[in-house]
């Protein structure tokens, strides 16, 4: 059976305490529209706050480091990460990738500790806009996954989204069009039932992120073979991050 679509909310170094009334208004809106699940990753330092006030969204984080624990300055691991209330972590996005030099092994590493720890995963990639018009956007992208995915997760149990992120897209008010969306995603598919076989390839959700607002969520949200969205910048607010989820529940509806 298809899973609800899933529309997640990246905060990324965005919020303070201040923002927690966002949040609430999304849950309680989110309370109305089942058809839907809806998320946010908060910063680490909203994330059990966040968790509080949530009764009907999920709340996760954008990161975890690889190690159980120890002498990491600075890092959070993903048993703190669930500790924290978190039920997802959110790996590799390009943000970290390029801005932190995270490679596909170590997204792998996050990866799995993040599994063992009990975490749900959305796993992020996406090409560059000269990788692209190279004509090389699937080949790097699938790569890129196939290197950076887990070698198996269990059977239906939602563990594991992907979201494909055109780097060009991200924050810049530009997206691929439906069809280029359908295409990537469809290849990304193929990859997923290669890995983890036809059933639990099929049930993985694959997310589109990238400039995604309320005016152009019901168009990318429609695209093959997309599960939901995950959104950035029109996150932050809960009307326009509302917006989105009702995209969805109308495109479910239609
Ligand atoms: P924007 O929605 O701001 O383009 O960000 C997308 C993104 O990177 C979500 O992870």
């Amino acid at each position: 059976m298809a899973l609800r679509p899933y529309v997640v909310g990246n905060w990324k170094m965005n919020g303070t305490r201040a923002m927690l009334a966002e949040a609430r208004a999304i849950d309680r809106s989110a309370q109305r529209l089942m058809k839907v699940e809806v998320a946010l990753a908060p910063p680490f330092t909203l994330i059990h706050a966040v968790h509080r006030e949530a009764e009907q969204i999920g709340v996760g984080a954008q990161d975890c480091s690889p190690s159980p624990d120890g002498a990491y300055t600075g890092d959070i691991s993903a048993a703190m990460v669930a500790d924290s209330g978190a039920k997802f972590v959110i790996l590799g996005h390009s943000e970290r990738r390029q801005g932190h030099g995270e490679s596909d092994a170590l997204v792998l590493a996050k990866a799995d500790a993040a599994l063992a720890a009990g975490l749900k995963l959305i796993v992020c990639c996406g090409e560059t806009e000269a990788t692209r018009d190279a004509g090389e956007a699937e080949r790097f992208v699938t790569g890129q996954l196939a290197a950076s995915l887990p070698a198996a997760i269990d059977a239906a149990d939602e563990r594991l989204s992907v979201a494909y992120e055109p780097i060009w897209a991200i924050g810049t008010g530009r997206t691929p069009t439906v069809a280029d969306i359908g295409t990537m995603h469809r290849a990304i598919r193929k990859l997923l039932v290669e890995r983890y076989g036809e059933e639990q390839g099929s049930a993985v959700r694959i997310l589109y992120g990238g400039s995604v607002k309320p005016e152009n969520a019901r168009e990318l949200l429609g695209a093959d073979e997309v599960g939901g969205a995950l959104v950035g910048g029109a996150s932050l607010t809960a009307e326009s991050f509302l917006g989105i989820v009702m995209a969805s529940v109308d495109l479910q509806d239609a």
